[in-house]
Parts: C-alpha cells; structure tokens; sequence
C-alpha cells in the first residue's frame, strides 16, 4: 500500500519535473528528477537493468527529509527516471529514508535496506536522530516496508557504539546464499567504525563484529561503507566526516577513503595494507558500487560534497548529480578507475592530433564543446629543458573558464573552477601530486555539460568537479609556459 506521503512525492515529481528543460541537465549523468539530491543508494542489477535509488528531496533544492528516488538504465549512462521508491512514512523513519543499499532474493523480489531516522528531543532541549536500519521489498517499482522494522536498531550495536551514528547499510549476498552487510557507526572513541552484520534471509540480521576501526585516523565518523572483493584483495570504501589532510592525500572537511587489504572469511577479520583517497578532486562523496552481470565492479559517487553544496543556489530547480560509472581495478595495492567501457558507444566525431607543439594559449579545429572525451598525452616539447607549466582550459569564453594545469617540476596537476561563473566563497581548487616522469602525462577528460571528470595515468587517480557555467561557454584551449608536444584524440559524446 503506497502511503499518501509518497503518493504526494510521486505526483509532485512528475508534474514539476516538466519545469527543467532536457539541455538544462546533464547528457548522460544521472541529475536528479526535481529538487535535491545526494548519495547514490541501492545501486544494483535487477530484472535485466540497473537500478539507481538517491538520497532525494523533491520539494526544494536543498536537503531536506530524505526519499528515495528511483532510476533505471541497461547502459548505466541513459537514465530512466520511476516513481520515488520511499518516503519518510512510518513512526521510525519519520524524519528520513537515509542511504541504503538493495540486492535480489532468492524468491525474485527486490530488497531494499536503509537508515530510518527519527529526531528524539534530549534532556538538554536539544534534538538528536536516532538512526535504525530498516528495510523495504519490491518489484522494482512499488516497496512494501517490512511489518518487523526496524530490523537493527540499538540492541544490534557493540558497546559504546553509538545509536545516533548507525547509518548507511551496504548488503551482499553471500556465496551460502546467505547476506553479509556493513554499517557506518560512531564508537566508543568518538570516531567511526563499520559493523558488520549477517542475515540467513536479509530480514532478521545479527551483528557478527567490528569490521574495522578508524580509531580517530581518518577524519570521524566514516559514512557509507562498501566492501568487496576485487583482484585478489579486499576493498573497503567509506566517506569520513571532518578529515584532515595528509600531504597530497584527502583533503580537509568530507572526504573519501579507499583501504585495500586481506579479508579472512572464516574469522571476518580484515587486515588492512593499502590507504588512498578515492577521488582528487572537489565533487565526489558517498560513492557505492554494483556487480555487473560481466563481473565488473562498478562504482558511482555522489558528484557533490556537503562543504561545497553552496555551488547550488537555492533557486535551482535541481541540485545533485551523479559521477560517471566507473570500473574499478586494483594493481599493486592501488584502487584503479576507468569510465565505464559503455561510454564508448556514445562517442560521435573523432578529432586527432599528433605532436602538437605547444607554446603560449592554442586553439584546434574541431576541439570544442561541453560533452567530450578526450584524451591526452603530453611530453617536453624541446630537449633544453622541462616545461614551467602546461595547462588545458575548457567551459571557455571571454568570461569564464574552468582549468587543469600541469606544473612538471613539482608533478602538481590542479583543477580551477575559480572562473566558472561561481558567485560563492566556496573551495575552487584542488591539487593532487600526479606520477610523472620527465614531464609525460596521461590524462583523459571527460566532460558533460556541468561536470569534468579527469583520469590521470590510466585511472591512477581521478579528479571530479562540478561547474555550472553558461552553457555558451563552450571553448577548449591549451597553454603551455615553455613547450610541450601533445597528442589528442577528441570526440564529442552524444546521448541521442
Ligand atoms: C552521506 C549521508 C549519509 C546519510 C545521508 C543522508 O552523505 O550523510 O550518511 O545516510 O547522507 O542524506
């Protein structure tokens, strides 16, 4: 039975949906249908398509209490948009159906698990959340919530854990045909821990122990956790609040952390080798990843971050998109990305160029646009000496501009949206130290009318921005402070 707050939530978004014209959003993002929109949830393959829920606030631009919208796609790059999925409509998720995440039951039915949250005034007057994992099953369309809900509350935690930070449960089934599931808590010391919990049926969980503790490393508390198997290692992703940075590592405020390491099934204990951020640049938080029915581990973010949401304004019709799907690897202790392998079929119109030389700003026929794929090899342009710096502008105009620049000597690439038509005084710019070696870079941009995602070295690391500049702006140049030779191969990237 659908409860009149999603009835309404369903007719809201279809009616107002209308209001947001086709070129005003992304090509082959997902953005979300009306209103506000963070973490990817439930990412999964059901019924021959791909299924993508989000944290969604239809009524405003910003946050909001949390539904679950709903999207679905057989190439994970044309996004179909289905009624909400949930609404905050039961006593213990009156206040938000945070993230969660979905998988198939053996009977065929679709189960989807999330954080109820209910705000409970304390003695001091203040309010706090508290936070249950509840869950709902469907058909890929309509979700019933389960008469037991929650089904892992307070009882559920290790000592000390807390029950106001106890959210974002990323279930799997297990090769026994049994789930496995991890949770982001807060412990004992303050900071996070993820919990892992089992099910014989993916409706009554037991906690089965602490997967693994931040003990105050990494930022505070950690928010939706993943984990899997991927080349021989174990992966563990999270997203921790209130991270300082380490060098060229993480950055301060909403961060990302990948641990690559070994997973003993019979004992779970997760021994951890490996530590990294999981995206270098300024929009990208909360990411989850699905299995493809190819075997691929593909992994989604929110291309957003709480600390720099004010890129947004409040007048929008829409805020929130989704990063590009990417495939996932690990070679030498190192998470790898690639843009899904399905974005090829979108490429129009091949633009090449061989050893270009470079020096002061140039411009190339044919290379230009807002939705492109682009791929770039630079080296010194001259054998007396390296190059100051080399630079790629694009989101161009006499106006505004959105810049990647490359300085060889310090192997410092930076992303500037400082000129992209920004009216906040929010965070513009990051650096990210790269591998390089004698001044070659290998660099692929892929850019869709709002977003640059750049895949440094083969998908070594990824720097994702967001930036909302007037769609005329649509010139690519590039500069070079001494001389660099450069191949290209551009091509545009068409939805149609
Ligand atoms: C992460 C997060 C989650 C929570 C959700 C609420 O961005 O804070 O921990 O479930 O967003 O929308």
């Amino acid at each position: 039975m659908t409860s009149q707050t999603l009835r309404e939530a369903r007719k809201y978004e279809e009616a107002s949906e209308k209001m947001i014209s086709r070129e005003l959003r992304p090509g082959f993002h997902l953005s979300v249908r009306i209103g506000w929109m963070n973490d990817p949830n439930g990412f999964s393959f059901y019924n021959g398509k791909y299924h993508l829920f989000y944290q969604y606030h239809p009524y405003s631009s910003s946050t909001g209490p949390m539904h679950w919208g709903h999207g679905v796609s057989t190439d994970l790059l044309h996004w179909e948009y289905l009624p909400a999925a949930l609404a905050p409509d039961e006593f213990y998720d009156r206040d938000g159906c945070f993230s969660g995440s979905a998988v198939a039951l053996q009977d065929g039915r679709q189960l989807l698990m999330y954080t109820g949250v209910l705000r409970e005034r304390q003695r001091d007057g203040g309010l706090c959340e508290i936070q249950t994992q509840c869950v709902a099953v469907g058909d890929g369309v309509d979700y019933e919530k389960y008469e037991g809900n929650p089904v892992l509350d307070e009882k559920d935690l290790p000592e000390g854990g807390s029950r106001f930070d106890f959210r974002d449960p990323k279930m799997w089934r297990r090769e026994d045909g049994t789930y496995g599931c991890v949770v982001g808590n807060r412990g004992a010391d303050g900071s996070g821990q993820i919990l892992l919990y089992t099910s014989p049926d993916g409706f009554c969980w037991s906690f089965k122990k602490v997967l693994i503790a931040n003990h105050n490393r990494f930022g505070s508390m950690w928010e939706c956790p993943d984990f899997f198997q991927l080349d021989g290692k174990w992966v563990l992703l999270t997203s921790p609040q209130d991270m300082l940075p380490q060098g060229f590592e993480y950055h301060n405020g909403n961060g990302t952390l990948c641990l690559i390491g070994d997973y003993d099934q019979e004992t779970d204990t997760f021994t951890e080798e490996y530590d990294q951020s999981i995206d270098y640049g300024i929009d990208f938080y909360a990411p989850q990843t699905v299995e493809t029915p190819d075997g691929r581990r593909v992994m989604i973010g929110w291309m957003q971050n709480w600390d720099a949401c004010g890129i947004r304004t409040p007048q929008e019709l829409w805020s929130g998109q989704m990063s590009l799907p990417r495939e996932l690897s690990v070679v030498n202790g190192r998470l790898y990305q690639r843009p899904v392998r399905e974005l090829e079929a979108l490429r129009k119109n091949k633009t090449e160029y061989r050893d270009v030389m470079v020096s002061g700003e140039i411009r190339l026929e044919g290379i230009r646009g807002r939705k492109a794929d682009m791929e770039l090899d630079i080296r010194p342009g001259s054998k007396d000496g390296l190059y100051r710096k080399f630079a790629v502008r694009f989101a161009q105009n006499e106006q505004y501009r959105t810049s990647l620049s490359f300085r060889p000597h310090e192997s410092v690439l930076k992303i500037d949206r400082k000129f992209s038509g920004s009216r906040r005084a929010i965070v513009h710019q990051r650096r990210s130290l790269v591998r390089s070696e004698g001044g070659e870079l290998k660099l692929r941009i892929i850019l869709d009318s709002f977003s640059a995602e750049i895949f440094v070295n083969d998908g070594e690391q990824v720097l994702s921005v967001t930036m909302y500049t007037d769609l005329a702006a649509e010139g690519i140049s590039f500069f070079a402070d001494g001389q660099v030779s450069m191949n290209i191969t551009k091509y545009d990237l068409s939805e149609e």
